[in-house]
């Protein structure tokens, strides 16, 4: 794939609105899209996040009640919620354990890892800023996977009107330790009006700065 062909993906894609009920995303296209998901990067590597893929019908009826009744909820080929995890106190020993096993040592000798993640996460007050700091996590895998669509030539359409009360209560997230942040809906675009219009972007010079 070229530079051109990356930016020509890029130009293709635009955020969904009314999707194609018939044609379904192949399980190749979103095991890919899931995957550059899970690789995507994360402050101190915390990874604060779970990918729930609804495929139930019910389900994604009552979460689109609580989406403003955005048709790509149900009609979209594949429904990807994006959860925040809401403890924040286990997240720094999954990471030591993780790091240890992947290198294959100890997780005790990580305990300066131990000391500067539990210390970053522990300096946030608890409430807002921490929430924030792990809820902006998220937003690094959704990007990922708009951009993997895109490069794939699979349509997406990502949301944030949405009650994230009430979609965290429909998936019963709350006792996992989730809380439903985004969500993407994957697929093919269908008659959508939106596909006609002009991408509207700030120019070149006015979001880019170069300081020599
Ligand atoms: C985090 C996020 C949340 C969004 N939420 C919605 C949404 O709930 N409904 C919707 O129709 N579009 C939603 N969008 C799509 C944006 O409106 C769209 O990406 C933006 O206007 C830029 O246009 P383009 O993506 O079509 O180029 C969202 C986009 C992002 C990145």
């Amino acid at each position: 794939m070229t530079n051109t062909d990356i930016l020509a993906a890029l130009q293709w894609r635009y955020g969904v609105k009314t999707f194609d009920t018939e044609k379904k995303v192949s399980e190749e296209d979103l095991a890919t899209i899931l995957e550059s998901a899970r690789l995507a990067p994360s402050s101190f590597g915390i990874e604060p996040w779970k990918f729930i893929v609804v495929n139930n019908p019910e389900l994604r009826q009552k979460i689109r009640a609580a989406g403003y009744d955005q048709t790509k909820i149900t009609d979209a080929s594949h429904l990807i919620v994006i959860a925040d995890r809401t403890d924040a106190e286990a997240l720094t020993g999954e990471l030591v354990d993780r790091t240890a096993k992947a290198q294959g040592k100890a997780p005790e000798d990580f305990a300066m890892l131990q000391n500067m993640v539990s210390g970053a996460i522990a300096s946030k007050p608890e409430g807002m800023a921490r929430d924030a700091f792990l809820t902006a996590q998220t937003y690094i895998p959704l990007g990922m996977m708009i951009e993997t669509a895109a490069l794939l030539g699979v349509d997406a359409g990502p949301m944030e009107g949405f009650d994230p009360v009430q979609v965290t209560s429909i998936l019963g997230l709350e006792d996992k330790h989730l809380r439903a942040v985004t969500m993407l809906a994957l697929g093919y675009r269908g008659d959508d009006a939106f596909a006609a219009l002009p991408k509207t972007r700030r120019a070149h010079d006015e979001v880019i700065e170069v300081m020599n």
